[in-house]
């Protein structure tokens, strides 16, 4: 096969290399495109375009296949912890038993927060979002750490600070919670595992410690698995745009939160439940609902379906929806919620709509459910979402740096005013 893509444009020929990547995607090196022929491409949304070589995360959108560096979803989902996990997308490999001891190590050591970061808590009016809290205290954290201000992508000090930001973000995220809903705070346990800390910090009462039960310390490790990467989307996407500016890792970071919290993002996991809710509320069909989402007059969109990438299930909603089911069956729990989104799954996996564009329910579709089911509140799904994907933002900012990948600067095309002569006021 020719190594070659040749472009015809203006009665000229122009070659361009093309690259196979391990998985055999395919591209055409453009990156001088412009240079060579005056032209540049349009790609609004960047469907069609690269933006970086990348060995950590692969997506076959139309087999749905998602492997974490070459692992399996299924298999890590089945038999690893988050911090294996989390180790796994950091350094490429899976840990020895001595690494992870390591690691999690320094993840306990770092999970308490300096106390005048403790104090900004307060400025925030109650009820304020938590994933505005999130994003700016991970900003804050640096104030407090100006030594995280110029991370190296190796040794010593990117591990130190890889595991100071993967354990920030859970207790910044557990105290967001406790204070905006008036409660104190419970500061981290060092004898608990990942999840269990968390649960403890979000959950336990002055005189009553929180013990999660196993299925639910297993259910969150479950779900920040099926989170902690996704390769090029729109929060990882935007950590590498601020990351190429050479801007360091926590600012990069609190700009991947806002990129997440949006709706059609990982704002759709608490979007989902709300949709659910109001079906169940309203008393319509879900053939209501679907109406209203094929109907281009109305800004309806079906929320947990539909993804830029697959184009068939997104294995993580399959292994999220048996998941589900065997965890209300342990706790005991019995969610009208449940029922209404097979309900709507099935009616929708049915009609022509969703049929002819390959809609099919994504990650967001059955993961409220089971954060339902921990227990956790709905204004704490994304917040729950970003702690996840915290791994993946982290090696692909330590990625974009080892690549030292150009700044991210992309051109348009002009469709304004052209000249115009200014017209003085009076
Ligand atoms: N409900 C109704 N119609 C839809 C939906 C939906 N959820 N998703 C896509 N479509 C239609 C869309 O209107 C378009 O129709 P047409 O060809 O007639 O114009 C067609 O399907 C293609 O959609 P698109 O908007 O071009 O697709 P996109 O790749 O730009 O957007 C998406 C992907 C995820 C933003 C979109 O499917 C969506 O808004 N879904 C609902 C929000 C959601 O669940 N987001 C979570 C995504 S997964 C987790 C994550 O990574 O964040």
């Amino acid at each position: 096969m020719s190594d070659k893509a040749v472009l015809n444009v203006d009665g000229q020929s122009y070659d361009f290399d093309v690259f196979t990547g391990s998985e055999n995607e395919k591209c055409i090196d453009i990156s001088d495109l412009r240079s060579k022929t005056g032209y540049i491409t349009m790609d609004p949304g960047f469907g069609n375009t690269g933006s970086c070589y990348s060995s950590i995360t692969y997506v076959d959108g139309a087999k749905g296949i998602l492997k974490y560096r070459g692992y399996p979803i299924e298999e890590l989902a089945q038999k690893a912890t988050f911090t294996e996990t989390a180790y796994l997308i950091l350094y490429g490999e899976l840990p020895t038993q001595e690494q992870l001891f390591a690691f999690s190590k320094r993840i306990r050591e770092h999970a308490p927060i300096h106390t005048n970061l403790e104090h900004h808590f307060s400025g925030f009016p109650q009820n304020a979002p938590p994933m505005a809290i999130l994003s700016a205290m991970l900003n804050l954290v640096s104030c407090f750490h100006p030594e995280v201000l110029e991370v190296p992508t190796t040794g010593e000090e990117f591990d130190r600070t890889a595991a100071l930001l993967l354990s920030k973000v859970r207790t910044i995220a557990a105290f967001a919670y406790r204070m905006a809903s008036g409660q104190p705070i419970n500061h981290p346990n060092p004898n608990l595992s990942y999840c269990s800390n968390f649960l403890h910090m979000m959950f336990s009462d002055p005189f009553q410690p929180y013990e999660a039960s196993p299925a639910i310390d297993q259910a969150l490790n479950l779900f920040l698995i099926l989170h902690a990467d996704h390769e090029q989307n729109c929060s990882t996407s935007t950590v590498r745009v601020v990351g190429s500016s050479r801007a360091n890792l926590f600012s990069s970071v609190a700009a991947g939160v806002c990129a997440l919290w949006g709706p059609l993002h990982g704002g759709a996991n608490a979007a989902v439940i709300k949709m659910l809710r109001e079906i169940r509320d309203s008393g319509n069909t879900p053939s209501y609902y679907l109406d209203r989402a094929k109907d281009k007059n109305d800004e309806f969109r079906l929320m947990g379906f539909g993804h830029r990438i697959y184009k068939n299930f997104d294995p993580r909603s399959i292994i999220l929806k048996n998941q589900v089911h065997e965890v209300l069956k342990e706790l005991n729990i019995d969610d009208n919620l449940l029922e209404i989104a097979l309900e709507l799954e099935e009616t929708t996996l049915k009609d022509e709509y969703f049929i002819s564009r390959n809609l099919y329910p994504n990650v967001d579709f059955y993961s409220g459910i089971l954060l339902r089911a921990i227990g956790i509140p709905l204004n704490m799904y994304t917040v729950m979402f970003a702690i996840g994907r915290m791994p993946g933002w982290i090696a692909n900012w330590k990625e974009l740096h080892d690549h030292n990948q150009r700044i991210s600067r992309p051109r348009q095309i002009f469709t304004g005013e052209t000249s115009r002569a200014y017209v003085p006021i009076d």
